[in-house]
């Protein structure tokens, strides 16, 4: 791809930014286009980007803005604090001198894909779980795929309010409560005897540098998230999730042949990770759960719960299949971040 493609991936992304209600991400991300000449590393090394740089491909736009957010937030120039508690006259001016004064901070940041974790999430997976626990009145065995630094790992120790029912911890510093529409879910204990998680890239958080990464890739101005993310860190300080680095194929293939003790449903998920998943891949994972639910028993359930987009533009479908008998149902359709859901259950 030119130049004009790198240019026209920033300018697309800041749009984007502007139309989700986040004015200083998109202010930043218009300014670093702005700046983007050949006399920094960064800018030599964005524009001659020999990738797909746009949002779809390596999100180009979004590894810098990354990088721009960590340095706000460690306070390295007054004005850019400013600029990300809201001053937007100037962000050209002052993204230009940041981008030039701090080169060598900023280069490093395009060399790996933006990486986030969404606790939104856990509200239509809990919402999944609480169908599964009123079918069964099991405890569970959780396995997911793609689980990025596995901050959902602790789902259960976030608080819910999922249309009229309550779920999780009242007491949590995390309380979900996505808009909802229809019925609500059943209302059910959920207990949770053993979890395990792969990803291809786990982020560590028990790593303050890597904890900041994951903090800096969300979007300062996006409040909520922002603040659902420093509580489920706070939660994953005391319970550190444990994340095997393994392609999530390959995982499943090992842990579903692994007898399931009786008394437990098996629960294999995951959240917008299925897109990023080669066809092999994806077909792979359906073979294992296929095979294991054969196996399957009412004593010895197992599910697949996933909170995937459906390729319509920005929705994403909460679909549940159950062994033994492989049924399946579309629970509910929702924001890919988990904050609107329409339940069909
Ligand atoms: C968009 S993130 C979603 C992370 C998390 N599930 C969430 O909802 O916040 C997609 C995750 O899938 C992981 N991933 C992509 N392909 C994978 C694979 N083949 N095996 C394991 N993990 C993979 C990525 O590393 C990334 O952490």
């Amino acid at each position: 791809m030119s130049e004009a493609d790198v240019r026209e991936a920033f300018r697309n992304q800041a749009i984007y930014c502007e139309r989700s209600g986040t004015p200083v991400t998109a202010a930043v991300i218009r300014g670093i286009e702005a700046a983007l000449d050949r006399s920094t590393e960064t800018g030599r090394r964005a524009l001659d980007w020999a990738g797909d740089p746009r949002g779809s491909g390596d999100s180009v736009p979004l590894r810098l803005a990354g990088g721009f957010h960590a340095l706000a937030r460690a306070d390295v120039d007054e004005r850019l604090t400013a600029l990300y508690a809201g001053q937007l006259d100037d962000a050209d001016a002052v993204v230009r001198d940041v981008l030039q004064r701090f080169d060598a901070q900023l280069s490093p940041w395009l060399g790996s894909p933006p990486q986030t974790n969404e606790t939104g999430r856990a509200g239509p997976i809990m919402a999944g779980v609480l169908v599964l626990a009123a079918d069964y009145g099991l405890p569970f065995e959780l396995i997911e795929l793609g689980a990025s630094a596995g901050l959902n790992q602790n789902l259960d120790r976030f608080g819910y309010r999922l249309g009229e029912t309550t779920a999780g911890d009242p007491a949590s510093p995390l309380q979900i409560a996505p808009a909802w529409d229809g019925v609500s879910p059943p209302a059910a204990e959920v207990r949770i005897v053993a979890r395990r998680a792969a990803d291809q890239a786990p982020v560590p958080v028990s790593d303050p540098a890597q904890r900041e990464r994951l903090v800096a890739y969300c979007w300062a101005d996006q409040a909520e998230r922002m603040q659902r993310l420093e509580a489920a860190l706070a939660i994953a300080a005391e319970h550190l999730p444990q994340i095997e680095k393994a392609d999530a194929a390959d995982f499943v293939d090992r842990v579903l042949t692994e007898p399931q003790a009786e008394g437990a449903c098996r629960v294999v998920f995951h959240t917008i990770f299925w897109t990023y998943l080669a066809p092999d891949k994806q077909a792979r994972i359906r073979d294992a759960l296929v095979r294991a639910g054969e196996r399957a028993t009412r004593e010895r359930p197992l599910a697949w719960l996933r909170y995937e987009l459906n390729g319509q533009g920005g929705v994403a479908e909460l679909r549940l299949q159950q062994w033994p008998g492989g049924s399946e149902r579309h629970l509910a359709t929702g924001h890919p971040h988990g904050s609107k859901v329409v339940w069909h259950g």
